[in-house]
């Protein structure tokens, strides 16, 4: 229901239990794709996960601590761009994103991550977004790159990824800083 376009091709819907059977199909059909990256692949068995993935995303949002958003490209769910649970103390959220692999390459999470961040930093008034990713994953780190963000340093094994542990490159954008994403 609550949905914002980005083009006519492309809006971000809040996900909601109705979505769950096409999020698991999402899942299920970019395993291999997404579990090179992402910690929950193996978690994700039955549409009952998607759908408790998605009822945890709405206690978030009613928490008042960021949403999770699906990316629907072409009417057809592609992915998912979203807060971590917002830290109102330093007014800082992290923010996280996927999306499906016959859609990549086309800007599609660029121009979500900057709808999610010009949210963040115009309507939720917060200080400061970050993104983390692995130093490995390229795709991923361009993202931040893209958008001008700062590389702040890396975690080292901050994250257990199928029993091994990955380190995680921190990117920062300060409210003052934002000057709406326009590097390409
Ligand atoms: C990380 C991930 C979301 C990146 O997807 P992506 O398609 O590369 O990112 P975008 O949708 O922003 O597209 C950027 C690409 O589109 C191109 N592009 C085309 N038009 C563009 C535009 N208007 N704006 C920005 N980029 C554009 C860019 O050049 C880039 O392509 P390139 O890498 O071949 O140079 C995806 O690879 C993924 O889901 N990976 C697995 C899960 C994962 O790693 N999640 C993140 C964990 S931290």
């Amino acid at each position: 229901m609550f949905s914002y376009c980005i083009s006519d091709r492309h809006r971000l819907r809040l996900l909601e239990a109705h979505h769950a059977a096409e999020l698991f199909a999402l899942a299920d059909a970019n395993r291999d794709h997404l579990r090179n990256w992402l910690p929950w692949l193996d978690l994700t068995r039955t549409p009952a996960d998607s759908l408790a993935f998605i009822q945890s995303g709405l206690r978030q949002f009613a928490d008042g601590r960021g949403f999770i958003a699906g990316i629907w490209i072409d009417d057809k769910l592609a992915g998912i761009v979203g807060h971590h649970p917002i830290d109102w103390s330093s007014r800082t959220a992290a923010i996280g994103y996927c999306l499906a692999e016959s859609h990549q390459g086309q800007g599609f999470v660029t121009a979500s991550c900057r709808a999610v961040i010009d949210h963040a930093f115009n309507t939720l008034e917060l200080n400061k977004v970050v993104i983390r990713c692995a130093p490995l994953n390229g795709r991923s780190r361009a993202i931040p790159e893209r958008l001008g963000f700062v590389h702040e340093g890396t975690l080292r094994e901050a994250e257990q990824l199928y029993g091994r542990y990955i380190d995680l490159a921190v990117y920062g954008c300060l409210r003052r800083e934002w000057d709406g994403g326009t590097l390409t």
